[in-house]
């Protein structure tokens, strides 16, 4: 038996491997379920219970030995197939394409950026909101149409009534319970309406709103924040004018027209021919919305304001359908690509 194991091993060592055929061939011969290790093992049994121990050893060494030749000459027909010889390092690679930022980030980010030059931080709220932050503690009346079924998305959030948030004023009102004067905070993110999509409405937009809170904060301080804030974004030309307006939340309260960038207010179709174009809702916080949030009225004022993302960018990029924004096509979306 031992002198057989020997021999085996030999033709083993002697066995040629070149290609995968012969690879094969040793396989079956060798280690294959009818091969000549699997039948030594066979024979183990007729050899005397005294060698068995040590025969059993060399039947393992040899199984082994035919394993091991057979791995590495896998590995070397492996290697040699992938090696081809027409490789040609010299051919250029294929590049990734790169993305573009969406052109509503940008704005964002560019937004963000400017208030957090003069002091501002960055908060957030959730988009699914109760009445009391979206509506209540912004002095909504209950009987205001803004919070009709027509504007509202309404859904249902276990034994609650909750409301897609319809702005991101909320977000003040959640700032200003959880923190104390001064502050100065702008807060971004997604809002929902129920509206008929188009190119001039959709059922979800963005919006940044700004919060300021401390001790004799006066509307002289509003207009000259929302006047460098112009100024930032649309080039040192621009100027900006407050027409008086209603929200429940401010008072008093204004809307702010930028002089139209486009035409250098000379008068264009996007400004339809006045030299103005409305970008934001601002004012003095109501004492109301104070007292609801916590904060003594008698003691601190302050102002807020809100804008649309979708707004802005409409103005910086002069993209005029809302619809591009979310519609994903890359022929929209790589214009905006850094150095194109
Ligand atoms: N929340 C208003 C809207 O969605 C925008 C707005 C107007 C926000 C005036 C304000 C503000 O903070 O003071 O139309």
């Amino acid at each position: 038996m031992k002198a057989t194991i020997d021999k085996i091993i030999t033709d083993i060592d002697q066995f040629v491997i070149k290609d995968t055929k012969s690879l094969e061939d040793f396989r079956i011969q060798f280690l294959g379920s009818k091969g000549i290790v699997k039948n030594m093992f066979g024979e183990l049994k007729s050899v005397p219970n005294e060698e068995k121990r040590e025969v059993g050893q060399l039947l393992n060494n040899l199984r082994l030995h035919a394993e091991t030749k057979f791995a590495s000459f896998k590995e070397q027909l492996e290697t040699a197939a992938s090696s081809d010889a027409s490789l040609d390092l010299s051919r250029p690679g294929d590049s990734d394409e790169i993305g573009s930022r969406h052109p509503l980030s940008l704005v964002r980010s560019e937004i963000i950026e400017i208030f957090e030059r003069i002091g501002y931080a960055v908060s957030e709220g959730p988009e699914i909101e109760d009445d009391w932050h979206n509506f209540s503690a912004l002095n909504f009346p209950p009987e205001h149409p803004a919070r009709d079924m027509q504007d509202t998305f309404f859904i249902e959030k276990g034994e609650n009534e909750m409301a897609l948030r319809t702005h991101t004023s909320s977000v003040q009102v959640r700032v200003m319970e959880n923190s104390k004067p001064p502050i100065r905070t702008i807060s971004p993110g997604r809002v929902f309406r129920n509206e008929a999509i188009s190119a001039r409405a959709h059922c979800f937009f963005h919006q940044v709103e700004g919060l300021y809170i401390d001790k004799n904060v006066s509307f002289a301080d509003l207009k000259q924040t929302l006047l460098y804030f112009a100024k930032e974004l649309f080039g040192e030309k621009a100027q900006i004018r407050l027409r008086p307006s209603y929200f429940p939340f401010t008072e008093p309260s204004a809307e702010v027209d930028v002089s139209c960038t486009i035409c250098n207010s000379k008068g264009c179709n996007v400004c339809k021919y006045s030299g103005w174009l409305e970008i934001l809702g601002c004012g003095m916080v109501d004492p109301n919305v104070l007292e609801a949030c916590g904060i003594d009225s008698k003691e601190y004022s302050g102002f807020a304001f809100g804008m649309g993302i979708e707004r802005i960018t409409q103005l910086k990029y002069k993209v005029n359908d809302l619809r591009l924004y979310s519609e994903n096509d890359v022929r929209f979306l790589k214009q905006f690509t850094p150095g194109m």
